[in-house]
């Protein structure tokens, strides 16, 4: 499970320090990013999630998976990637993707060694008997908008969960659908549900939300959004919608605390995948992986705030919290192929800075018709991407495409007005097989060194990387584009002489 490099002395130390039970508080957003003082943004407050900062360990490397909503949440709660757990895509409706059936995930796990499993807000991964919780408020039986952005209804669910006479400890998992945008889907609150209860005629009111309003100019624009009074107007609004979720961390941490459970409790924190803004969300570049993650651990000494460049994986989640709880992951087989973790248990990080240098990513769809197959290793500053269907134009998302910095970004690029964008769609749809960056040169990875002879031997070298992982992963994609897999003959690539 990861944990043997956990030292006798983080053992000693947890079972001093949590003896009276130890519990978990998962709490994901929904496509947010680092639109935070915590991460030195200062355009936004964030003063509960600063609250939370103070008391955890703040990871500037962490990267998810894959950055697509079931997928990653389905990642986080196997500590399996999409290709292995087989929740290739999103859940909802036509997509449909669940994970293999044989997958034990963390509820899984956690509930069959006595611990009370809760779920507040969005799920959006199945089937039903993989992540089985014991309490559940999610989209399968409510309102999302009530479960997912009603931050005074989330407090409610938190606090009845936590009134349970059940002696058990817990892992209780707070999915905020917050920030994701909604103009897709709802379009009648903004195109971030930025209006959704803040007492204005028809929007409703959610009692513990004072809606911070920011404007066009306040806003600070990322290097991988275009600078356009669009763009910015669209920013704003994310804004006024993580401030919605970070006063709901801030009534979810109150109830905690008001439950006694300040100094039993591991807290962490973290998002599902890239904002939804171009060259973000989908996408296995730094601004579609990067992820906030703040880990708290009562007692801990690096949980003062302290900043790690140590790099994190969300597919460390499942093996940390099984390290928390003390439960060895178990052997067993899906489809024939013994199931590890290749994640690792992040607690001993809370000790002392680790040697992480290494993240993997493996994506293969978001919606249905978005099949866009990667795979993805970031070594150091070096990141490496296979796009294994390159010659396909890269695909968009439906709530993406409406949105008003992506309509914008369309009609300059039509009419042949400056996008004021660092890329071209045409670049942004068409891209080589092989993408590697040097992100200590060329942070914003527009400089693809793949082919560069100076790069040669680190290529091969992440190349092969990417290979051992995927074998170690039984990734079905590990022969393409240009073999197929035929796992009874050696060797088990066989190439098609396909012209790639
Ligand atoms: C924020 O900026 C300070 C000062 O430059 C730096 O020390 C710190 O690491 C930064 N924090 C994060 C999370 O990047
Ligand atoms: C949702 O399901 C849980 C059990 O998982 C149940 O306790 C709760 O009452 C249900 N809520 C609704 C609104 O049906
Ligand atoms: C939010 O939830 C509270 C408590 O259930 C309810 O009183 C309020 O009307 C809800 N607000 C909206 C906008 O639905
Ligand atoms: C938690 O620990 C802090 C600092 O040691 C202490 O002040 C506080 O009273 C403790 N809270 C509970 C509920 O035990
Ligand atoms: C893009 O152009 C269309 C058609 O001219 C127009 O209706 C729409 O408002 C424009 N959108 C943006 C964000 O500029």
């Amino acid at each position: 499970m990861g944990s043997q490099g956990v030292s006798a002395c983080v053992w000693l130390l947890c079972a001093v320090l949590v003896a009276d039970g130890k519990n978990v508080l998962l709490i994901i957003g929904d496509d947010a990013g680092f639109e935070s003082d915590v991460y030195n943004n200062t355009a936004i407050q964030t003063p509960h999630l600063r609250e939370l900062a103070k008391r955890s360990l703040i990871f500037k490397n962490a990267f998810t998976s894959v950055s697509s909503c079931s997928p990653s949440r389905g990642a986080i709660l196997t500590g399996l990637p999409q290709h292995q757990n087989g929740i290739y895509g999103l859940h909802q409706d036509v997509h449909h993707f669940n994970s293999f059936d044989d997958v034990r995930s963390l509820p899984l796990l956690l509930s069959q060694a006595g611990i009370r499993t809760g779920i507040i807000g969005k799920k959006h991964v199945g089937p039903e008997t993989v992540y089985p919780f014991d309490f559940a408020y999610t989209e399968e039986n409510s309102s999302v908008l009530q479960v997912g952005r009603n931050i005074t209804r989330i407090k409610l669910l938190v606090r009845k969960f936590l009134q349970s006479k059940d002696q058990r400890p817990f892992f209780l998992y707070v999915a905020f659908h917050d920030p994701h945008r909604c103009g897709h889907s709802q379009p009648q609150y903004g195109p971030f549900c930025e209006k959704f209860g803040n007492g204005e005629p028809g929007m409703g009111r959610i009692p513990d939300w004072t809606p911070q309003y920011y404007t066009p100019e306040q806003v600070q624009v990322p290097y991988f959004i275009p600078d356009t009074p669009s763009a910015r107007a669209d920013l704003a609004a994310q804004y006024t919608t993580i401030g919605r979720m970070d006063q709901g961390i801030g009534l979810v941490l109150d109830e905690l605390r008001s439950a006694g459970h300040d100094n039993d409790t591991l807290v962490i924190f973290s998002s599902d995948n890239g904002i939804p803004f171009p060259n973000g969300r989908t996408n296995l570049y730094w601004s579609g992986r990067a992820e906030p993650l703040l880990i708290s651990s009562p007692g801990q000494p690096r949980c003062r705030g302290e900043v790690s460049q140590s790099f994190a994986s969300l597919l460390d989640i499942t093996p940390t919290i099984l390290d928390w709880f003390s439960i060895p992951y178990p052997d067993y087989k899906v489809f024939g192929k013994s199931v590890t973790l290749t994640g690792k248990s992040l607690l001993p990080a809370l000790e002392a800075e680790q040697p992480w240098t290494t993240v993997y990513g493996s994506q293969s769809h978001h919606e249905i018709t978005m099949y866009y197959p990667m795979r993805s290793v970031q070594h150091m500053q070096y990141l490496l991407i296979h796009n294994l269907n390159f010659k396909m134009p890269f695909p968009i998302d439906q709530d993406f495409y409406v949105s008003p910095t992506f309509q914008d970004l369309l009609n300059r690029t039509i009419s042949g007005r400056p996008t004021n964008w660092f890329k071209t769609l045409h670049s942004y749809y068409l891209r080589d097989r092989w993408e590697l960056y040097d992100r200590s040169k060329d942070p914003s990875e527009v400089k693809n060194i793949a082919g560069d002879p100076g790069y040669h031997d680190l290529f091969l070298t992440m190349q092969e990387m990417l290979r051992k992982w995927q074998w170690e992963t039984s990734d079905p994609w590990i022969c393409a584009p240009d073999g197929v897999l035929e796992e009874k003959l050696d060797p088990p690539c066989r190439p098609l002489h396909n012209e790639l």
